[in-house]
Protein backbone atom coordinates (compact mmCIF):
# COMPACT_ATOMS: atom_id res chain seq x y z
CA UNK A 1 0.00 0.00 0.00
CA UNK A 2 1.62 3.06 -1.31
CA UNK A 3 1.94 5.96 1.24
CA UNK A 4 2.34 9.42 -0.68
CA UNK A 5 6.14 11.51 0.48
CA UNK A 6 5.74 13.97 2.75
CA UNK A 7 7.87 16.92 2.86
CA UNK A 8 7.37 17.36 6.66
CA UNK A 9 5.62 15.89 9.24
CA UNK A 10 4.27 18.05 12.44
CA UNK A 11 3.30 15.76 15.80
CA UNK A 12 2.23 18.20 18.33
CA UNK A 13 1.36 15.93 21.89
CA UNK A 14 -1.78 17.78 23.06
CA UNK A 15 -1.57 15.16 25.85
CA UNK A 16 1.16 13.14 27.31
CA UNK A 17 2.64 12.16 30.43
CA UNK A 18 5.11 14.02 31.14
CA UNK A 19 5.79 17.50 31.36
CA UNK A 20 9.10 19.57 32.35
CA UNK A 21 8.73 23.02 31.48
CA UNK A 22 12.54 24.16 32.35
CA UNK A 23 14.78 21.32 30.06
CA UNK A 24 15.52 24.33 27.53
CA UNK A 25 16.27 21.71 25.07
CA UNK A 26 14.39 23.41 22.04
CA UNK A 27 16.19 22.35 18.68
CA UNK A 28 15.08 22.27 15.13
CA UNK A 29 12.57 19.42 15.80
CA UNK A 30 11.83 20.14 19.12
CA UNK A 31 9.67 23.08 20.55
CA UNK A 32 8.50 22.51 24.07
CA UNK A 33 5.38 24.21 25.22
CA UNK A 34 5.94 27.52 27.27
CA UNK A 35 4.65 28.25 30.72
CA UNK A 36 3.92 32.05 30.66
CA UNK A 37 2.91 34.49 27.93
CA UNK A 38 2.45 38.37 27.75
CA UNK A 39 2.20 37.85 31.57
CA UNK A 40 -0.46 35.62 31.97
CA UNK A 41 -0.70 31.87 32.91
CA UNK A 42 -1.86 30.54 29.89
CA UNK A 43 0.07 27.77 29.03
CA UNK A 44 0.51 25.75 32.27
CA UNK A 45 0.31 22.54 29.98
CA UNK A 46 -1.50 19.92 31.59
CA UNK A 47 0.44 15.87 31.80
CA UNK A 48 -1.97 12.67 32.56
CA UNK A 49 -1.66 9.81 32.46
CA UNK A 50 -3.03 9.37 28.36
CA UNK A 51 -2.02 10.07 25.08
CA UNK A 52 -3.41 12.56 22.59
CA UNK A 53 -1.50 13.75 19.17
CA UNK A 54 -2.27 16.10 16.30
CA UNK A 55 -0.63 15.47 13.38
CA UNK A 56 0.43 17.54 10.62
CA UNK A 57 1.38 16.60 6.67
CA UNK A 58 2.62 18.57 4.44
CA UNK A 59 3.13 17.86 0.92
CA UNK A 60 3.31 20.32 -1.77
CA UNK A 61 2.75 23.11 0.55
CA UNK A 62 -0.79 21.70 1.21
CA UNK A 63 -0.78 20.91 4.87
CA UNK A 64 -3.69 18.07 6.35
CA UNK A 65 -4.58 17.47 9.49
CA UNK A 66 -5.25 14.52 11.95
CA UNK A 67 -6.10 13.99 15.53
CA UNK A 68 -4.50 10.36 16.56
CA UNK A 69 -6.27 9.22 19.94
CA UNK A 70 -8.19 12.03 22.28
CA UNK A 71 -6.22 11.72 26.41
CA UNK A 72 -7.53 10.16 29.46
CA UNK A 73 -10.07 13.15 31.00
CA UNK A 74 -12.61 14.49 30.11
CA UNK A 75 -11.49 18.38 29.46
CA UNK A 76 -7.56 17.60 29.39
CA UNK A 77 -6.55 17.33 25.92
CA UNK A 78 -9.05 20.29 25.03
CA UNK A 79 -7.64 22.21 27.47
CA UNK A 80 -4.42 22.01 26.43
CA UNK A 81 -5.31 22.46 22.92
CA UNK A 82 -6.60 26.08 23.85
CA UNK A 83 -3.21 26.46 26.19
CA UNK A 84 -1.35 25.97 22.80
CA UNK A 85 -3.19 27.78 20.73
CA UNK A 86 -4.52 25.34 18.49
CA UNK A 87 -7.79 25.75 16.72
CA UNK A 88 -8.65 22.43 16.18
CA UNK A 89 -11.38 23.11 12.82
CA UNK A 90 -7.81 22.20 11.07
CA UNK A 91 -8.48 18.14 12.19
CA UNK A 92 -9.81 16.46 8.96
CA UNK A 93 -10.31 13.11 10.31
CA UNK A 94 -9.79 11.22 13.97
CA UNK A 95 -7.96 7.85 14.33
CA UNK A 96 -8.69 5.87 17.79
CA UNK A 97 -5.75 3.64 18.87
CA UNK A 98 -7.52 1.28 20.56
CA UNK A 99 -10.83 1.39 23.02
CA UNK A 100 -8.66 2.17 26.41
CA UNK A 101 -9.99 5.19 28.22
CA UNK A 102 -6.49 6.90 28.40
CA UNK A 103 -6.63 7.25 24.05
CA UNK A 104 -10.72 7.98 24.16
CA UNK A 105 -11.62 9.81 27.52
CA UNK A 106 -11.30 13.59 26.30
CA UNK A 107 -12.65 12.46 22.43
CA UNK A 108 -16.57 14.58 23.37
CA UNK A 109 -14.52 18.23 24.01
CA UNK A 110 -12.32 17.48 21.34
CA UNK A 111 -14.95 16.95 18.76
CA UNK A 112 -16.90 19.95 19.77
CA UNK A 113 -13.93 22.50 19.36
CA UNK A 114 -13.04 20.51 15.53
CA UNK A 115 -16.66 21.69 15.05
CA UNK A 116 -17.61 19.38 11.73
CA UNK A 117 -20.26 16.92 11.24
CA UNK A 118 -19.66 13.67 9.16
CA UNK A 119 -15.93 13.41 9.84
CA UNK A 120 -14.41 9.55 9.96
CA UNK A 121 -13.16 8.35 12.97
CA UNK A 122 -10.83 5.05 12.10
CA UNK A 123 -10.38 2.23 14.14
CA UNK A 124 -10.47 -1.71 14.50
CA UNK A 125 -14.01 -2.92 15.94
CA UNK A 126 -12.55 -4.69 18.34
CA UNK A 127 -12.77 -0.91 20.28
CA UNK A 128 -16.05 -1.67 20.57
CA UNK A 129 -15.79 -5.10 23.12
CA UNK A 130 -17.80 -4.45 26.30
CA UNK A 131 -16.82 -5.37 30.04
CA UNK A 132 -13.04 -4.73 29.65
CA UNK A 133 -11.21 -4.53 32.71
CA UNK A 134 -7.75 -4.79 34.25
CA UNK A 135 -7.06 -6.49 37.79
CA UNK A 136 -4.85 -4.94 40.16
CA UNK A 137 -4.28 -6.72 43.72
CA UNK A 138 -7.48 -8.45 43.07
CA UNK A 139 -9.23 -6.08 42.26
CA UNK A 140 -10.98 -4.84 38.45
CA UNK A 141 -10.65 -1.24 36.89
CA UNK A 142 -13.38 -1.74 34.86
CA UNK A 143 -12.86 0.30 31.82
CA UNK A 144 -15.71 2.89 30.52
CA UNK A 145 -16.92 1.28 26.97
CA UNK A 146 -16.83 3.13 23.73
CA UNK A 147 -20.19 2.36 21.72
CA UNK A 148 -20.43 2.83 18.05
CA UNK A 149 -23.81 4.54 19.11
CA UNK A 150 -21.65 6.97 20.83
CA UNK A 151 -19.45 7.94 18.74
CA UNK A 152 -22.25 7.94 15.96
CA UNK A 153 -24.26 10.57 18.39
CA UNK A 154 -21.42 12.88 18.67
CA UNK A 155 -21.57 13.16 14.55
CA UNK A 156 -18.74 11.17 13.64
CA UNK A 157 -18.56 8.73 11.02
CA UNK A 158 -17.43 5.46 12.24
CA UNK A 159 -14.90 3.52 9.57
CA UNK A 160 -13.97 0.13 11.67
CA UNK A 161 -11.60 -1.92 9.78
CA UNK A 162 -9.56 -4.77 10.58
CA UNK A 163 -7.66 -3.82 7.42
CA UNK A 164 -4.78 -0.76 6.81
CA UNK A 165 -6.50 1.77 5.49
CA UNK A 166 -5.09 5.08 3.54
CA UNK A 167 -5.94 7.85 5.76
CA UNK A 168 -6.39 11.73 3.73
CA UNK A 169 -5.74 10.65 0.48
CA UNK A 170 -2.76 8.58 1.06
CA UNK A 171 -0.73 10.93 2.94
CA UNK A 172 -0.85 8.21 6.11
CA UNK A 173 -2.05 4.85 6.97
CA UNK A 174 -3.96 3.46 10.04
CA UNK A 175 -2.28 -0.08 9.82
CA UNK A 176 -5.50 -1.92 10.78
CA UNK A 177 -4.97 -5.06 12.79
CA UNK A 178 -1.34 -6.18 13.97
CA UNK A 179 0.41 -9.73 13.59
CA UNK A 180 1.86 -10.79 17.00
CA UNK A 181 5.19 -12.00 15.47
CA UNK A 182 8.09 -11.51 17.90
CA UNK A 183 8.07 -13.87 20.79
CA UNK A 184 9.01 -11.58 23.60
CA UNK A 185 5.92 -9.25 22.82
CA UNK A 186 2.92 -10.94 24.80
CA UNK A 187 0.14 -8.39 25.48
CA UNK A 188 -1.21 -7.60 28.69
CA UNK A 189 -1.08 -10.17 30.74
CA UNK A 190 -4.11 -8.83 33.34
CA UNK A 191 -6.32 -7.17 30.60
CA UNK A 192 -9.07 -9.34 30.64
CA UNK A 193 -12.92 -9.10 29.14
CA UNK A 194 -16.50 -10.52 29.73
CA UNK A 195 -17.15 -12.78 26.95
CA UNK A 196 -20.74 -14.10 27.90
CA UNK A 197 -19.91 -13.61 31.10
CA UNK A 198 -17.01 -15.28 31.14
CA UNK A 199 -13.58 -13.94 32.30
CA UNK A 200 -11.56 -14.07 29.00
CA UNK A 201 -7.75 -12.65 28.88
CA UNK A 202 -8.19 -9.99 26.01
CA UNK A 203 -5.21 -9.52 23.56
CA UNK A 204 -6.47 -5.87 22.91
CA UNK A 205 -6.66 -6.61 19.21
CA UNK A 206 -8.15 -3.39 18.41
CA UNK A 207 -4.52 -1.82 18.93
CA UNK A 208 -3.34 -0.08 16.29
CA UNK A 209 -1.13 2.43 14.99
CA UNK A 210 -0.32 5.26 11.97
CA UNK A 211 2.65 5.12 9.66
CA UNK A 212 3.53 8.03 7.40
CA UNK A 213 6.84 8.50 5.04
CA UNK A 214 8.83 11.54 5.15
CA UNK A 215 10.55 11.74 1.76
CA UNK A 216 14.21 10.33 1.59
CA UNK A 217 13.89 9.96 5.04
CA UNK A 218 11.44 6.78 5.84
CA UNK A 219 8.33 5.68 8.02
CA UNK A 220 7.17 7.54 11.07
CA UNK A 221 5.48 5.69 12.86
CA UNK A 222 2.91 6.50 15.70
CA UNK A 223 1.81 4.14 18.74
CA UNK A 224 -1.08 4.70 21.08
CA UNK A 225 -0.13 2.13 23.37
CA UNK A 226 1.38 -0.71 21.10
CA UNK A 227 -0.20 -3.16 23.06
CA UNK A 228 0.39 -5.36 19.69
CA UNK A 229 4.20 -4.80 20.94
CA UNK A 230 6.15 -1.95 19.60
CA UNK A 231 8.35 -4.48 17.13
CA UNK A 232 5.14 -5.89 15.88
CA UNK A 233 4.09 -2.65 15.22
CA UNK A 234 7.08 -1.14 13.28
CA UNK A 235 7.29 -4.28 11.22
CA UNK A 236 3.78 -4.29 10.09
CA UNK A 237 3.86 -0.40 8.64
CA UNK A 238 7.04 -1.44 6.82
CA UNK A 239 5.52 -4.68 6.02
CA UNK A 240 2.17 -2.98 4.54
CA UNK A 241 3.89 0.26 3.13
CA UNK A 242 7.50 -1.80 1.62
CA UNK A 243 9.13 0.91 2.94
CA UNK A 244 12.40 -0.53 4.47
CA UNK A 245 13.97 2.64 6.27
CA UNK A 246 12.07 4.25 9.41
CA UNK A 247 13.13 7.57 10.22
CA UNK A 248 11.25 7.40 13.54
CA UNK A 249 9.41 5.36 16.49
CA UNK A 250 7.08 7.56 18.49
CA UNK A 251 3.97 6.77 21.16
CA UNK A 252 3.63 4.57 24.02
CA UNK A 253 5.48 1.51 23.98
CA UNK A 254 3.94 0.07 27.00
CA UNK A 255 6.71 -1.26 28.72
CA UNK A 256 5.59 0.14 32.47
CA UNK A 257 4.88 -2.36 34.61
CA UNK A 258 6.40 -5.54 36.32
CA UNK A 259 4.73 -7.90 33.66
CA UNK A 260 6.94 -5.96 30.82
CA UNK A 261 10.42 -4.76 32.27
CA UNK A 262 11.79 -7.96 31.91
CA UNK A 263 11.41 -6.98 28.10
CA UNK A 264 12.67 -3.95 27.83
CA UNK A 265 15.94 -5.11 26.93
CA UNK A 266 14.41 -7.04 24.23
CA UNK A 267 12.54 -4.11 22.54
CA UNK A 268 15.84 -1.66 22.99
CA UNK A 269 17.58 -4.30 20.99
CA UNK A 270 15.57 -4.92 18.20
CA UNK A 271 14.61 -1.28 17.83
CA UNK A 272 18.09 -0.68 17.50
CA UNK A 273 18.44 -3.17 14.81
CA UNK A 274 15.92 -1.78 12.79
CA UNK A 275 17.83 1.65 13.26
CA UNK A 276 15.25 4.84 13.38
CA UNK A 277 16.72 8.02 13.12
CA UNK A 278 14.65 8.76 16.22
CA UNK A 279 13.20 6.94 18.64
CA UNK A 280 10.42 8.93 21.00
CA UNK A 281 8.42 6.78 23.28
CA UNK A 282 5.73 8.45 25.17
CA UNK A 283 2.96 7.54 27.88
CA UNK A 284 2.62 3.85 28.67
CA UNK A 285 6.32 3.42 27.58
CA UNK A 286 7.29 4.20 31.55
CA UNK A 287 10.28 5.81 33.56
CA UNK A 288 12.49 2.53 33.38
CA UNK A 289 11.89 1.49 29.67
CA UNK A 290 12.96 5.64 28.33
CA UNK A 291 15.64 5.38 30.78
CA UNK A 292 16.97 2.40 28.64
CA UNK A 293 15.88 3.33 25.10
CA UNK A 294 17.97 6.66 26.17
CA UNK A 295 20.66 4.32 27.02
CA UNK A 296 20.82 1.84 24.57
CA UNK A 297 19.98 4.59 21.66
CA UNK A 298 21.33 7.93 22.98
CA UNK A 299 21.88 9.32 19.46
CA UNK A 300 17.81 8.63 18.62
CA UNK A 301 16.38 9.52 21.83
CA UNK A 302 14.00 12.41 22.12
CA UNK A 303 12.43 12.97 25.32
CA UNK A 304 8.65 13.83 24.54
CA UNK A 305 5.97 16.32 26.78
CA UNK A 306 2.93 16.64 27.14
CA UNK A 307 2.59 20.28 25.08
CA UNK A 308 6.01 19.51 22.88
CA UNK A 309 5.81 19.65 19.13
CA UNK A 310 8.12 17.99 16.61
CA UNK A 311 8.84 19.05 13.33
CA UNK A 312 10.72 15.83 11.38
CA UNK A 313 11.83 17.38 7.70
CA UNK A 314 12.77 15.80 4.36
FE1 LIG B 1 -4.11 0.91 26.44
FE1 LIG C 1 -2.51 4.03 27.14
Amino acid sequence: MALNELDRVEILSLQDNYIESTAMDDSEIVRRARNVRDGEIRNAIQAEHGFSALVRMTREGRTKTLLFDFGFSEHGTAYNADALDVDLREVETLVLSHGHSDHAGGLKRLVAKIGKKGIDIVLHPGVFKEDRYITRRGEKDRFPRVSRKALEALGLNVVATREPRPLLDGDALFLGEIPRTTPFEKGVPHAFFLDRGKETWDPIEDDSSIAMNLRGKGLVVLSGCAHSGIINTVLRAMAVTGVGKVHAVMGGFHLSGPAFEPVIGLTAEELRKIGPDFVIPCHCTGRRAIMQLEKAMPGQFILNMSGTALTLRA
